[in-house]
């Protein structure tokens, strides 16, 4: 029996969504450029990859992938990535110290249990390698506004009239979400020995005005509702 994964369906819809908003994927687009930085020569891993969106605006010949999806992997391979695993991270055997980066962009969010995740992750880095962490914290404007549209179960509702962006992430992604807070994650990190962090944010702006124009990133990670974690190992 074939398994319906969490964004199966949705492959469209996801794409569009950031097509329609524009300027707030140049913000996010910005954070990701910075904290991976030169690619040139690297072995990187992009975990829960998707469709491979953010990864056509690099040299993603340099980009292995992994995800669950199908729908969302195909267009990844379409648009030139290597998907070395569909599957759950959970699920799939990672080699050590082989990996100069392994990031999840948006994909820790969809993921409960993190801390095994990660771990098998630092083992699969060489030394000095980065696990790069980019989400929308749970405790950010852009989190409140996802769990409370998951609770409601609509964001057409009184307490949200008159706050919301002209076109908020799809409602059902948005739910299927396990929003985890940026501290939560660090946590985790310490906890697998980790010493060595960077922070960077971007979408400082509330919700509602993100849109109007790209933002830059900046450091840190109690603002934004795009922060990226960078851990060396
Ligand atoms: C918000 S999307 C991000 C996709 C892509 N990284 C991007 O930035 O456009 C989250 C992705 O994580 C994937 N995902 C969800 N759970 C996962 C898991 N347990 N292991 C690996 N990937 C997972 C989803 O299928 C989805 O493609």
């Amino acid at each position: 029996m074939k398994i319906k994964h969490k964004f199966d369906g949705y492959a469209a819809i996801y794409d569009e969504w950031f097509m329609e908003n524009e300027n707030l994927f140049m913000s996010e687009l910005k954070l990701f450029l910075k904290v991976l930085g030169n690619t040139s020569n690297k072995r990187i891993l992009s975990v829960g990859c998707g469709s491979g969106l953010f990864e056509s605006y690099i040299d993603n010949t340099v980009v292995e992938g992994i995800e669950p999806s199908m729908d969302m992997g195909s267009i990844a391979e379409k648009r030139g990535i290597n998907i070395i695993k569909y599957g759950l991270i959970e699920d799939i055997e990672l080699p050590d110290n082989t990996y100069d980066i392994i990031y999840f962009n948006g994909s820790s969010s969809y993921i409960e249990n993190l801390m095994p995740v990660y771990e098998k992750s630092l083992a699969a880095l060489k030394k000095g390698g980065k696990l790069i962490l980019l989400d929308v914290p749970k405790e950010s404007a852009f989190g409140f506004m996802y769990l409370l549209g998951k609770s409601l179960k609509t964001y057409n509702h009184e307490f949200l009239e008159n706050t919301m962006p002209k076109l908020p992430y799809p409602l059902a992604l948005a739910s299927a979400g396990i929003w985890h807070s940026t501290e939560e994650k660090i946590n985790v990190l310490k906890c697998l020995d980790i010493e060595k962090f960077l922070f960077y944010q971007t979408l400082i702006k509330n919700p509602m005005y993100t849109n109007e124009e790209p933002e830059e990133v900046s450091e840190g990670y109690k603002s934004g509702g795009y922060v990226a974690i960078v851990a060396e190992k």
